[in-house]
């Protein structure tokens, strides 16, 4: 079947008005720069409206998206049930003065929800809750360094960057110890160095960085890093903040089979509906109850009447499961459709996170070619960013996507004689 290229006018000409008013026009993971949109001039900059799996671009193109706002639609956009939610609550009261009882039940819900969740301290954004967490390890153990493993993001606070960052002074990261994933030796080699010094270690549940295939680790690798931390009095910070209810609703470190001190939750508590929760164990519930870290719509009512309900509802659907099953269906869909027109399409990672890479290339341009003419032909990917499965997406989706990605890869082959 073929596909007719999109066109973005609009997108362009809103974009041009962007830039004059704001810096980079769109910035941070939404925008062209560090969207991972490349090539850029095939990708729409702005959207005009969302239901379900899809969203319309302002030129109106319909794309099946499979970014999912970089992680926080997962139940589909517009989800009836978590609106109404929302919806009832805000004629109740969203900003008080006093937080809403609804807080309560969203923490009690939190708590029973997630494995090592004793409670619950709620915030904004996945950054929010990271940075709390390294502060309250650093406030329970009395001490300065941190553990990182390589390629690690944890959000924009100075002391996660990275030392050559426009704004960062090097004494903000002068405590941050970097150690390659996988590498037991050169974990115990860091924590030997800086023996007694170090407050914790912070880790996504797997390697699920940007430019590189995607490294779930093995239940052995977290039980012998639980068995360190335990050890050395170091607090275990996992960041759940992308894959966290993706892989297992008791939280990711449930599904690798350990517990964390502390674990940060953000993109797919509330279908959308601004909200994070950074969840911990009693030892430390002291130590951040003395903290003084807030905001202006951290206790906001409505996120928690969504989450809620988004909450209820991947109960209800059993979200891993089906994210799973339509992850796998979807993989295996793409890679047959490359190898059709000869390209060897990997795909890594969690099949409900998966990343993917054309490995006839090792330059990934072929791979960025591939990737933009999907998306100009209505199949929402990102070149190098892992992608997310949201519970509103069908078969008849996954059909439709197959069909495009392998018009898409007729497309690059014959842009390519070379490759024949
Ligand atoms: C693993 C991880 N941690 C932390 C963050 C930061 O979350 P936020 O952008 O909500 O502050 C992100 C955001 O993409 C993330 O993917």
């Amino acid at each position: 079947m073929s596909y007719p290229e999109y066109t973005h006018e609009k997108s362009r000409a809103l974009f041009e008005r962007a830039k004059k008013v704001i810096p980079s026009g769109v910035y941070g993971h939404l925008g062209p720069a560090e969207g991972l949109f490349i090539p850029v001039s095939k990708w729409p900059m702005f959207s005009e409206r969302a239901e379900g799996t899809y969203f319309w671009d302002v030129d109106g193109n319909k794309y099946i998206d499979y970014m999912c706002a970089y992680g926080p639609n997962v139940m589909g956009y517009n989800d009836p049930d978590v609106d109404a939610a929302a919806l009832a609550q805000l004629k109740k009261g969203n900003c008080t003065s006093s937080p809403g009882s609804i807080m309560v039940d969203c923490a009690e819900l939190l708590v029973d929800t997630v494995a090592s969740a004793d409670w619950v301290y709620f915030a904004k954004n996945g950054n929010d809750t990271t940075q709390i967490a390294a502060m309250t390890a650093r406030a329970y153990t009395h001490r300065k360094k941190i553990i990182f493993f390589k390629g690690y993001y944890h959000g924009i606070s100075p002391w996660q960057a990275k030392k050559d960052y426009n704004g960062v002074l090097p004494e903000e990261v002068w405590n941050n110890i970097i150690v390659p994933w996988d590498d037991i030796p050169a974990l115990q080699k860091a924590i030997e160095e800086n023996k007694g010094e170090i407050a914790a270690i912070i880790a996504q549940p797997y390697d699920h960085g940007n430019f590189h295939d995607n490294v779930i680790m093995t239940r052995s690798f977290w039980q012998k890093v639980r068995k360190i931390c335990d050890d050395e009095d170091i607090q275990l910070i996992i960041d759940d903040v992308r894959a966290g209810f993706r892989l297992d609703l008791a939280g990711s470190d449930h599904y690798f089979g350990f517990k964390a001190d502390m674990i940060c939750f953000c993109k797919a508590l509330a279908n959308g509906y601004n909200m994070s929760a950074l969840c911990g164990r009693d030892h430390l519930k002291n130590a951040i109850s003395g903290m003084n870290v807030t905001g202006s719509y951290w206790l906001s009512s409505v996120p928690f009447a969504a989450c809620i309900a988004n909450i209820e509802k991947m109960k209800k659907l059993n979200t891993p499961q089906l994210f799973d099953t339509l992850g796998t269906k979807l993989i295996n869909g793409l890679k047959v459709a490359g190898k059709e027109h000869g390209f060897d399409l990997v795909a890594s990672g969690m099949p409900s996170l998966f990343y993917l890479r054309i490995a006839n290339d090792d330059s990934l341009y072929l791979h960025q070619e591939w990737i933009a003419e999907c998306v100009s032909r209505g199949v929402f990917f990102a070149s190098h960013h892992n992608h997310f499965i949201n519970a509103a997406l069908t078969d008849e989706d996954i059909k439709t996507t197959v069909e495009i990605a392998e018009d898409a890869f007729k497309a690059v082959k014959a842009n390519h004689p070379e490759l024949a």
